[in-house]
C-alpha cells in the first residue's frame, strides 16, 4: 500500500469518526458517506444533499460477515448473493436490526446493505470498523457523480473530504434487490441483472410491478439533464437533431456510436459496448448540461445485460420533462 493511499484513507477515517462527511469512490458512483451509527452525521448527509428525510440510505460495509450487524432474520439467499456478488454493485434490502437508526432507513423496517468494490473505500470501511450510510454524492435532482470532479462541482465545501479513487468503473447505481418478500424482487436495475441473480439463487426473481417504486426516492429527475430528453431510433436520430437545430434549438445526440454530419449538433458518444456506455452515461449527461444543450435526442441500447439499466435511466430522464418550459426539480 502506498503512503499516499494510506494517508488518504486514514484521513477519511478520521473525518468519519469526527462526524464529518466523506465522498467515497465506489465502482458504481461516488457516495456521500457518514458513520451510519452517528445520527447527527447522517442528518448532515440529508441537509447537504437537500434530500427528503423519508428516502432511505444504503449502508456500506466491509464484507458479507457484517450483514448480521445491520440486519436480522437474514434469509439464506442473502448469504448466497453476498458470496457471489460482493464486493460488487448489488444492494440487498433486508429486515433491519433494531439498533439501526430511523434516520438511515427513512423509518422503514428494512435496511439496504452493500459491499462496494473499490480498494480505497474497502480500506476505509475496514479501518473504521463500522458501516457508512451513503447516498450518491450529488445534490438532490442531479445525476450521480462518477468522478471526484463531479462531486466537487456539486458539493464544493459542503463535503469535508473527497477520497479520489478515479473514475467509477461501472458508472450506474447498484442493482437493488428486496429480499423481504416471498419472491426476491428487483427494485432498481443495475449492472447485476435479474437473470444473473436468478442463476445464482437457482430460483425466480421478479422485477418490481408497475406503480410507485418501493425504493423511495427513485425519481425520474435523478436521471435527467436540464435538456428535454427525447428517445429516437438510431435510423432517424440525425435527421431529427438537424431539424431541431433548424428550429433554433441547441440540439444534441447521445447514443452508443453517436455521430452527426451537422456541426450545430453536439455529439455525446457513449462508446462501442454497453459497459462503456454505462461508464460514460452520467459524465455525458453532465457534459450536455455544461454545453447548454436544450434538446437531447437519445438512442436506447438493447435491453441486454447492463443495457437494460441504461435504458431504464434514459426512459426516466425522458419522462421528466413537463412540457411547459420548466423541467424537473
Ligand atoms: O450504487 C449505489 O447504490 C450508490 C453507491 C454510492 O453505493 N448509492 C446510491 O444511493 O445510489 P442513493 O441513495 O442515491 O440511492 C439509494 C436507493 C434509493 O432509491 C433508496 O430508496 C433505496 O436505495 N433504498 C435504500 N434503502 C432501502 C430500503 N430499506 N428499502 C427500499 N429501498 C431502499
Ligand atoms: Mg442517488
Amino acid at each position: 500500500m502506498s503512503d499516499e493511499f494510506q494517508a488518504a484513507t486514514s484521513e477519511a477515517v478520521r473525518v468519519l469518526r469526527a462526524g464529518g462527511l466523506v465522498a467515497i469512490p465506489t465502482e458504481t458512483v461516488y457516495g456521500l458517506a457518514a458513520d451510519a451509527t452517528n445520527e447527527d452525521a447522517v442528518r448532515k448527509v440529508f441537509a447537504v444533499k437537500g434530500r427528503p428525510v423519508d428516502h432511505p440510505l444504503i449502508v456500506h460495509v466491509a464484507d458479507a460477515a457484517r450483514i448480521d450487524d445491520w440486519a436480522m432474520d437474514v434469509p439464506a439467499a442473502a448469504r448466497t448473493l453476498g458470496a457471489t456478488f460482493w464486493p460488487g454493485p448489488l444492494t440487498l434490502v433486508l429486515w433491519r436490526a433494531t439498533h439501526v437508526h430511523d434516520v438511515v432507513t427513512g423509518g422503514l423496517d428494512t435496511v439496504g446493505l452493500r459491499v462496494p468494490r473499490h480498494p480505497a473505500t474497502l480500506a476505509v470501511l475496514r479501518e473504521l470498523g463500522t458501516g457508512v450510510a451513503a447516498p450518491s454524492a450529488n445534490r438532490f435532482g442531479r445525476v450521480s457523480p462518477t468522478s471526484a470532479e463531479h462531486v466537487r462541482e456539486d458539493l464544493g465545501a459542503d463535503v469535508d473530504f473527497v477520497l479520489d479513487g478515479g473514475p467509477s468503473g461501472v458508472g450506474l447505481e447498484s442493482t437493488i434487490l428486496d429480499l423481504t418478500g416471498e419472491v426476491p424482487t428487483v427494485l432498481r436495475l443495475g449492472a447485476i441483472t435479474a437473470e444473473a441473480i436468478s442463476t445464482a439463487l437457482g430460483a425466480p426473481v421478479e422485477a418490481q410491478a408497475k406503480g410507485p417504486s418501493r425504493a423511495p426516492g427513485m425519481l425520474a429527475a435523478h436521471y435527467a439533464p436540464r435538456a428535454r430528453v427525447t428517445i429516437a431510433s438510431a435510423d432517424a436520430v440525425e435527421t431529427i437533431a438537424t431539424r431541431a437545430a433548424d428550429a433554433g434549438r441547441r440540439a444534441g445526440i447521445l447514443a452508443m456510436g453517436a455521430s452527426s454530419g451537422d456541426p450545430r449538433v453536439r455529439v455525446f458518444d457513449l462508446g462501442a459496448d454497453e459497459h462503456d456506455a454505462a461508464r460514460r452515461l452520467y459524465a455525458a449527461l453532465r457534459a450536455a448540461d455544461a454545453e447548454h444543450v436544450d434538446e437531447l435526442f437519445v438512442v436506447l441500447p438493447e435491453r441486454v445485460g447492463v443495457g437494460a439499466a441504461i435504458a431504464d435511466r434514459l426512459v426516466r430522464a425522458a419522462a421528466t420533462f413537463l412540457g411547459d418550459g420548466t423541467t424537473h426539480t
